[in-house]
Formats: structure tokens, C-alpha cells, sequence
């Protein structure tokens, strides 16, 4: 197991750099399956998820190119066959080869993992779309077979703007007969960074970003170059440690409009941010205001960055309020933060952070991603040595976390314990 050792306290300068978002690329490597011929991915980050899914690929004898920070992806010879959930365990996005395969074959089976610390997470609106263009689907023991003698154009219609079945379902519908509208659709930027994969590959996919999307379905789909767009809810995290602990540090390869949502809030707290076309500047403050945040779906606050967020509000003057709408349990570092010194109270679906509160570094445990993430936060803004274990977690999603903020001078170390 790994454990991350912090020495905190040091303001942090430099530059961070951006790499190719997590929740875009973990949906573009099942995509591009789709194709008959090779697809050529840049910006991949170099994350354990990605790892994760270029096993699968190779599991169906998918040919994968590896260099630096792009995959070639060539399907011409893969074969179909059951995905076990030793490949699939691994990360929840693997369902993405449910709607890839039943796109290209019109059959899938595939172990599929259960909820997540997070929340149950359930497939209910992924597996409704599939039978809306006529598949049938069977559930034995989390092995669900997907299957249609064709699939159909049709119009779905989602109860909840799920990132996961928005993708998924445009996946399915990418080469069915006719067409497929997807209304009460995801707009978050990784489904539009999918979205023009597609159409690059030659599908025929317009209104990705808004909440109704169109797909006519093509016959084949071709070789194409494609890039992945730089991960909004890094970038989002650095912004917040910046504010936090920051001397002019520097976060390159943005989209600002992507944080847009953050970093209004960050202004609302009194953070000055130095906002240029592709990056933010930013700094640490000492008096800042308490603000109240509700995580919504895109374009509103990003649900992935109100844990990396809670360190920053125990340095507000006054009580902040989170109200968490996307998951049921979404507060599993807090008691770790109260460890540290905050003053944190969690009542149902909202927390109260007190502030402000000095964090004094002691020995904490990632219980997921972005739990993670905000542990790394308060560890490098708390006096002393924290010590966070169960790390694999942080490193699922943050590309090479440890040597960028080595590079803004933060000591910290990955040890193998
Ligand atoms: C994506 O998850 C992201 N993951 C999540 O990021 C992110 O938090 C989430 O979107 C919301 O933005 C990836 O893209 C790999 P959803 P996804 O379907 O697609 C419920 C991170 O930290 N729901 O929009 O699973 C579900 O239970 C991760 O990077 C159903 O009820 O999110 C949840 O409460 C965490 N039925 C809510 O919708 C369904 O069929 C949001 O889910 C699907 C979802």
C-alpha cells in the first residue's frame, strides 16, 4: 500500500500544468473501439485508470500504441467477448465498453461493479437507454448481457442528467438506424471532448453540451486524431490549493469557463485569481469571507470539486455551508479534517465548516478520489506531518501529483508502506 508523507506549511510557487482530463479520456479509449480503423489519442494522461482500460482494450485483442502522452488505438481485429470483473473492478467507467460493444456488435457481456464509497451509483438510466433503442438486458450476479438483433433511433428522455448515461447512450447510438434524441442530457465538457471524438471518426452527432443531443446513426466509422481537453476538476483542485498556500502559483493548460462556477465562488471569498486565456494565477489571502455552495450538475459547482474545496473554507472568517445534491456520501474526509483542527459539522446532505481553524498534520486515510485530494490540500497547508495512506485512490486520478507540487516547492513523499 502507498502512503503520501506531507511536510506543510510552505507557500508554494511555480507553475502547474494541466494534464488531459480523467472523466474524458476514461470514456474516449471504449469510444474508439467504434472504429474499424486506428484512432489516435494526445493529451492521455498517465493515470492508473487509463492503465486500467488499455487492459481491457488488449484483453479484446484490441492493439494499443503507447507513447509518451498519446494512445494509437486499432480495433480491426478484436474479438467480443466477456469482460470479467478482474478488468472491470477496476474502475466504474468500464461500463463505457457496454454501450461501445453494443454499439459495434450489438452484444456485450460484462461484469459490473457495484456502487462506490461514494453512493450507490446505480446503471438504471445507462441500461434504459440500451432498451429504448431494443436491447434486451439481463443481470445475472452483476454479469449484465446487452444484446439486440438491432438497434434503433429512438427518444430518450433521462430523469437525471447523468454524465455516464449520456455517454453511454450516444456510444449505442453512434451506428443504430435512425434517430436517436437524448433530452434532459449531461452538458459537461467531457461528453462534448466525446461528442467531437465521434464525429471526427465520421458520426453525425449535433447539440453535445446542451441538454438535447442528436444522433443519426452512420453506417462505419473511420481512423481519426483526436485530443483530450485538459481535467477541469484538476486544474479546480490546484486553484483551490493556490488559494490556500500560494505565492503566485501558476496553473497552465486551462479552460477557465470550465471552473467558472469555482472560481466565482473564489472571488465571492475574496480570492484575487489572475485569470489569462489558459491559465490562473493565484495566491494565498488572510481574510477571507464565508461562502455557501451547492454542487450541481455542469455548468453549475462540480460535485468532484466540493471535497478538495472544504481545507480552503476552514480559512474563511465565519461559517460556510456545502450542500452536496449529486451523492449520497460525499463527506468521508471530514472526520479526518476535524483530526487536523477544523471545525466541521456534516448534517445529512449539507456540511458547516467553522472558521478559521489552524490544520495541524497527523495521520489520515484517503476513502476516495477527491476525499483524497482534499487531504493532500489540508496537509500541505497544515503545520507539521501529515501522513495519508491508502493513496492509490489519488493517484487514480491525479496525473504525477507528487512531482508537480515537488515543482512548487512542496515536500512531500510517496513511500510504500
Ligand atoms: C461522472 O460520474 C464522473 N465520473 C464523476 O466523477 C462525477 O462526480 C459525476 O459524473 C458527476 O459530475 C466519470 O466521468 C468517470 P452521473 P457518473 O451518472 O457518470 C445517479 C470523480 O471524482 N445515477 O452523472 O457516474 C448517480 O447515482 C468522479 O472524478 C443514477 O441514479 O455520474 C449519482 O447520484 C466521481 N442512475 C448521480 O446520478 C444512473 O443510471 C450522478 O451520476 C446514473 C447515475
Amino acid at each position: 500500500m502507498k502512503m503520501l508523507e506531507i511536510k506543510g506549511g510552505k507557500p508554494l510557487s511555480g507553475t502547474i500544468r494541466i494534464s488531459g482530463a480523467k472523466n474524458s479520456v476514461v470514456a474516449l479509449i471504449p469510444a474508439a473501439v467504434l472504429s474499424s480503423e486506428e484512432v489516435t489519442i494526445c493529451n492521455v494522461p498517465n493515470i492508473t485508470d487509463t492503465e486500467a482500460l488499455c487492459e481491457i482494450l488488449e484483453f479484446l485483442n484490441v492493439d494499443v500504441k503507447r507513447a509518451t502522452e498519446s494512445l494509437v488505438i486499432n480495433s480491426s481485429n478484436m474479438q467480443n467477448k466477456e469482460i470479467p470483473s478482474m478488468y472491470t473492478k477496476k474502475l466504474r467507467a468500464s461500463y463505457y465498453f457496454m454501450g461501445a460493444l453494443l454499439g459495434k456488435y450489438k452484444k456485450v457481456t460484462m461484469a459490473l461493479p457495484g456502487g462506490c464509497s461514494i453512493g450507490a451509483r446505480p446503471i438504471n438510466l445507462h441500461l434504459k437507454g440500451f432498451e429504448a433503442l431494443g436491447a434486451k438486458v439481463t443481470n445475472n450476479d452483476n454479469i449484465y448481457t446487452v444484446e439486440a438483433k438491432e438497434l434503433k433511433g429512438t427518444n430518450i428522455y433521462l430523469d437525471f442528467a447523468s454524465v455516464g448515461a449520456t455517454i453511454n447512450i450516444m456510444l449505442a447510438a453512434v451506428l443504430a438506424k435512425g434517430t436517436t434524441i437524448i433530452d434532459n442530457a449531461a452538458k459537461e465538457p467531457e461528453i462534448v471532448n466525446v461528442a467531437t471524438l465521434l464525429n471526427n471518426m465520421g458520426a453525425k452527432i449535433r447539440g453535445a453540451g446542451t441538454s438535447s443531443i442528436e444522433i443519426v446513426g452512420v453506417e462505419k466509422l473511420g481512423k481519426c486524431f483526436h485530443e483530450v481537453i485538459p481535467d477541469r476538476i484538476e486544474a479546480g483542485t490546484y486553484v483551490i490549493l493556490g488559494a490556500a498556500i500560494g505565492n503566485n502559483l501558476k496553473i497552465s493548460n486551462i479552460i477557465p469557463e470550465h471552473i467558472e462556477a469555482l472560481t466565482s465562488k473564489l472571488e465571492e471569498m475574496g480570492v484575487f485569481l489572475d485569470i489569462g486565456a489558459d491559465y490562473i494565477i493565484v495566491s494565498s489571502g488572510n481574510n477571507y469571507n464565508p461562502i455557501n455552495v451547492k454542487t450541481q450538475t455542469y455548468p453549475g459547482f462540480a460535485t468532484d470539486l466540493q471535497q478538495p474545496l472544504t481545507p480552503l473554507l476552514t480559512m474563511c472568517n465565519g461559517k460556510s455551508k456545502i450542500e452536496e445534491t449529486i451523492y449520497e456520501n460525499r463527506f468521508m474526509h471530514i472526520p479526518y479534517l476535524n483530526q487536523m483542527g477544523a471545525d466541521i459539522r456534516v448534517k445529512n446532505q449539507n456540511s458547516t465548516i467553522i472558521g478559521p481553524t489552524k490544520l495541524i498534520g497527523t495521520d489520515v486515510v484517503a476513502t476516495d478520489l477527491r476525499a483524497g485530494a482534499a487531504l493532500v490540500i489540508a496537509g500541505l497547508m497544515a503545520k507539521g506531518t501529515t501522513k495519508i495512506t491508502n493513496v492509490e485512490h489519488i493517484l487514480r486520478g491525479y496525473e504525477n501529483i507528487v512531482e508537480k507540487l515537488i515543482d512548487v516547492g512542496a515536500s512531500l513523499e510517496l513511500k510504500e508502506i
